[in-house]
């Protein structure tokens, strides 16, 4: 079973870091695909906690070769401060490699990011503030910056000019901020491209002759399905693809190398930055799932909007990138509620004294945006589950909650998370194999 991609299936925050680290162990290399340092995952190992943003979360397995994809935009500055911090703390990061056409988040695309978002106002996404967004859309304007380009002094030259050339146009007249300097921006960038150098490989041929070889691949996606850029919450989304697709154009390697695709999905639902989400509880609920759930971002401290589990999203997780398998994480949280709402469809009012109920998930986002959640109930539990190892040995109405979850995500269920640590998972079926 070599080729496996794993992706969120909701808005992001699922608990990939977990269930990557779970299977981890079982896998020769972690490749990240899309995203970058927006993202946040959260590894448990011991009393370590690690926080990963850009590096793949298998690092912290010894065994693992970390990779980060073509698909991946890299800050070099936030990938050694990453480095750093985790070789303090006795994790070797050595074995990373970094596509060599990997995008580069340049200081400016940061500026950007931010203006951008106050000049919006109220149509502000609300984004992490990293660069993501101005770095992938140089990327498709053509006029960025890619790693093997910090290794040539003139190239890059040449290319920051190009970028900044419209940019500064745009910061002195549009947003009355100073102009970035190109050759200032040049040296930090080749400064910064020398300590990067001995990372750099061709990491499509690494990939490819790794799986030819029969070894096992993890294809890690950064933030959600609800968040890719085609797939998504449009325009309330992320630049890229994290969807299963993505994982193919994120690292070089073709659709037909992988065999399975997992899902990792919360047992409810939470959200961070501005956009629709139709099951969102802004009541002492949502206060309940966001302190019991400790719902607070890994990468910006926000108390992420929290909401019960929405099956209209699961199932269009399901269709949009073939799952093979659910992870389904912090179970555990839900203990305690006497009884469990679940969305089962939308009702959208059409404004003219009609309705339409939508199973699927709407094409037009005005209609998601106005969509009330259709709910069905079932039955809570009181016990800790965090102890229990075997599906057979959980309560019986926690049983049946995760067997309606299965039934309505058109998806089986696999593993289960009982709790942030590594022994806190129910393997219903092997992952990898
Ligand atoms: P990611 O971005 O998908 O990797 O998820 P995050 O790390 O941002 O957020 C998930 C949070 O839930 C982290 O704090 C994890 O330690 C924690 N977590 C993961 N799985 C479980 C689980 O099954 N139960 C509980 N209680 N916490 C979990
Ligand atoms: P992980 O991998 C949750 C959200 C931001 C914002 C939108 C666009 O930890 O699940 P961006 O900075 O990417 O341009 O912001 O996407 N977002 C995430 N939300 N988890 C993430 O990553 C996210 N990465 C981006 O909050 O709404
Ligand atoms: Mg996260």
């Amino acid at each position: 079973m070599p080729g496996i991609v794993l992706i969120g299936a909701q808005w992001g925050d699922e608990g990939k870091g977990k269930a990557t680290d779970l299977i981890g162990t079982k896998v020769d290399y972690v490749a990240r695909f899309n995203g970058g340092n927006n993202a946040g995952h959260t590894v448990v190992v011991g009393d370590e906690t690690y926080a990963l943003h850009l590096l793949p979360s298998g690092v912290v397995n010894p065994h693992v070769t970390p990779v980060i994809g073509n698909g991946v935009v890299v800050d070099p500055e936030v990938l050694f401060e990453e480095i750093d911090g985790l070789e303090s703390r006795g994790v070797d990061c050595s074995r990373l490699k970094v596509s060599e056409s990997a995008q580069v988040i340049a200081p400016y695309h940061r500026v950007i990011d931010k203006v951008t978002e106050r000049f919006l106002g109220k149509h502000k996404i609300g984004t992490t503030g990293r660069g993501i967004g101005p770095a992938y859309a140089d990327k498709i304007n053509r006029v960025g910056i890619r790693v093997h380009d910090l290794f040539d002094a003139e190239r890059l030259r040449d290319k920051v000019e190009a970028s900044l050339h419209q940019k500064n146009q745009m910061l002195v007249k549009l947003y009355n901020r100073r102009p970035i300097d190109v050759d200032e921006t040049t040296d930090e960038l080749l400064k910064l491209g020398e300590r990067l150098k001995p990372y750099v490989a061709n990491t499509s041929l690494l990939l490819n002759n790794a799986l030819d070889e029969g070894k096992t691949v993890l294809f890690e996606g950064g933030q959600a399905t609800m968040l890719d850029v085609d797939h998504g919450t449009y325009p309330f989304v992320t630049s890229s693809n994290p969807t299963a697709g993505g994982a193919c154009t994120g690292t070089g390697v073709g659709p037909t190398k992988i065999d399975r695709v997992i899902g990792v999905a919360k047992a409810y639902v939470t959200r961070v930055g501005e956009g629709p989400f139709p099951t969102e509880l802004n009541d002492d609920s949502g206060e309940w799932l966001r302190t019991q759930g400790h719902e607070f971002g890994v990468t910006t401290g926000r108390p992420r909007r929290c909401g019960w589990f929405d099956a209209v999203v699961t199932r269009y997780a399901t269709q949009v990138n073939g799952l093979t398998d659910i992870v389904l994480t912090k179970l555990d949280v839900l203990t305690g509620l006497n009884e469990i709402p679940i969305c089962v469809a939308y009702d959208v009012d059409n404004g003219d004294g009609t309705h339409t109920r939508y199973e699927d998930m709407p094409v037009d986002q005005a209609a998601f945006a106005k969509a009330t959640p259709v709910y069905e109930t079932m039955p809570g539990w009181t016990e800790d589950i965090s102890t229990v190892h075997k599906f057979e040995d959980l309560p019986a109405n926690t049983q049946a909650y995760v067997k309606r979850l299965e039934e309505i995500s058109n998806c089986r269920i696999s593993a289960i998370g009982t709790g942030p640590q590594r022994d806190h998972i129910i393997e219903v079926r092997s992952l990898v194999d």
